[in-house]
């Protein structure tokens, strides 16, 4: 039987690079795992920090070292040889520049069917201000928040107040700023007074010219896994938990910091509803393949609140995505063979 050649892309130009090759070496694993191995012949291309692709040895080195590196290339925008043998491709690429959509373009751009969301609910998924007109367009509750530009942030003395004042009013404290296109928390602060406001718009506007405030819900992380394409499932949810202010950078990144409860301890009422959330979430930005939708549940009230959709969640062996689904009786290996055959699925006209 001839194998299908799977392209796995990994690495790339953003600040989540390094779990980007955690999530790769486990999926690149679960291609050697039973029925996969029959059926699959991997090929790894790595994109350096600095935009050089590379396939073959390089490429299986950084795999099975898990570290990054940066060899000289010969030309930027040369693909390495095998890149034309590929069948299907699986980028494996978080944040700008991977699940933004530019990666799902220039993938469409070469005609090859590829693992996951296409150009649009790629970008509007990366982009909180977007994804949150999206959101309500579909009718799903979230928390009250306001869309900012760095212009108006870094307009003159006499605009700025009126902005700071319009945020106060509408939103209060204790609220986040957070940049629109970043990931992993990057960027994003929680603000209890004026100054800490001023601070922290400032900031968020030197990682992005758009800029969202957003009021802050006291409220559990629960978060859903979707599968498929136009008929997707919902997983059985799953907690985060953690002892910090908010579920920041060094929690996300720092060992033992936050724990996954599977599945989620919450009312069947409330795992129903989430579970129908993540689905109308996904379907409203017409996502394809696989997505972790995030969730605020705030307990006392019963309400909840759709806070983000990820189109290329973390996938190392012991992220949400993969566990979730293990929890709802789909292996990692499994995964991985039910996420191509949905690219073909997809990519036919
Ligand atoms: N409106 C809010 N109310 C309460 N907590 C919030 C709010 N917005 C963000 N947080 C906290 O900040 C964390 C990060 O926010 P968010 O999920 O928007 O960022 P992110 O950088 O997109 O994360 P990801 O890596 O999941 O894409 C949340 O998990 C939560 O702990
Ligand atoms: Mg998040």
């Amino acid at each position: 039987m001839t194998k299908l050649k799977v392209g796995l892309l990994f690495g790339g130009c953003s600040g989540e690079h390094e779990v980007s090759i955690v999530s790769a070496s486990s999926i690149a694993k679960a291609f050697t795992i039973d029925a996969n191995a029959d059926k699959y012949n991997m090929l790894p291309f790595y994109i350096q920090k600095d935009g050089f692709w590379q396939g073959g040895d390089i490429a299986q080195q950084v795999l099975t070292s898990g570290k990054p590196i940066s060899a000289t290339g010969k030309s930027r925008w040369q693909f390495p040889a095998t890149a034309s043998e590929v069948d299907v491709w699986f980028p494996v690429l978080h944040g700008p520049n991977g699940e933004d959509g530019t990666v799902q373009g220039l993938l469409k751009l070469m005609q090859v069917p590829f693992v996951g969301s296409d150009v649009m609910a790629s970008s509007v998924g990366m982009d909180k201000i977007a994804m949150k007109a999206a959101f309500a367009q579909a009718g799903l509750p979230q928390v009250k928040y306001l869309a900012v530009t760095r212009s108006q942030i870094y307009s003159n003395p006499c605009v700025f107040p009126k902005l700071c004042d319009q945020i106060e009013s509408e939103l209060g404290y204790p609220c986040f700023v957070k940049p629109a296109n970043l990931g992993s928390s990057v960027g994003i602060s929680k603000v209890r007074n004026r100054p800490q406001l001023e601070a922290a718009l400032d900031s968020a506007a030197s990682y992005d010219r758009r800029v969202i405030v957003e009021a802050a819900v006291v409220a559990r992380e629960i978060e859903c896994a979707v599968l498929g394409n136009d008929q997707p499932q919902a997983s059985v949810p799953g907690e985060i938990t953690f002892e910090s202010d908010f579920y920041d950078y060094e929690t996300k990144y720092t060992p033992g910091q936050a724990q996954m409860i599977i599945p989620a301890k919450v009312p069947e009422p409330i795992v129903a509803l989430i579970q129908e959330r993540a689905l109308q979430a996904f379907l409203s930005l017409d996502a394809a393949g696989l997505a972790r939708v995030d969730f605020f549940y705030v307990e006392s009230t019963g309400e909840v609140l759709i806070n983000e959709i990820n189109t290329l969640p973390g996938f190392t062996s012991t992220s949400m995505y993969p566990e979730m689904w293990a929890a709802t009786g789909i292996s990692f290996a499994n995964l991985v063979d039910r996420l191509i055959q949905l690219a073909l699925e997809r990519g036919q006209p």
